[in-house]
């Protein structure tokens, strides 16, 4: 479940680093002013799907909040997520993993 929501997020970074809100910049890189700007509790409101599977996933969430803790030395971003679907509340986390360069997060692995 951790990809629908960081898409959901990532797709917002690019508006926070833009510099006209009328053109934004879609290949802007992340910068540790935009990994503090993401950083904290974020209510799930709703969301939109190309793919019918993240559709299917997502409309099975009644409410939803979820925090961001970015670790800028280590390149990584903490994701706890809280989730009410059906008469249970899920909590898991995971570690994701930034690359800066081309603005893109990936699950993290120790591995
Ligand atoms: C968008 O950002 C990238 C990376 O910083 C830069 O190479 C590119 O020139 C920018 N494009 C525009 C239209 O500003
Ligand atoms: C980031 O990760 C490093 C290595 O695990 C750790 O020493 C440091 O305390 C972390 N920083 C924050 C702000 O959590
Ligand atoms: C981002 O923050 C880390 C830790 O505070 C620092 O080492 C690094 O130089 C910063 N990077 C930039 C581009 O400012
Ligand atoms: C937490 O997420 C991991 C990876 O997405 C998944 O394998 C695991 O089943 C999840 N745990 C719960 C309690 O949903
Ligand atoms: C982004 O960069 C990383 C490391 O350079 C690379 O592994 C990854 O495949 C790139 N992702 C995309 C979508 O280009």
């Amino acid at each position: 479940m951790a990809l629908p929501w960081v898409l959901a997020v990532l797709s917002l970074l690019p508006l926070l680093d833009a510099q006209s809100p009328a053109c934004p910049n879609f290949s802007v890189p992340i910068t540790n002013a935009s990994l503090d700007q993401i950083s904290g509790k974020w209510f799930y409101i709703g969301s939109a799907y190309r793919f019918p599977e993240y559709k299917k996933e997502a409309s099975k969430i009644q409410a939803g909040f979820f925090y961001f803790t970015p670790n800028h030395t280590e390149d990584t971003i903490l994701l706890r997520q809280y989730m009410t679907i059906g008469d249970q509340c899920i909590y898991n986390s995971t570690n994701l993993k930034v690359q800066r360069e081309n603005a893109t997060l990936s699950k993290y692995s120790e591995s």
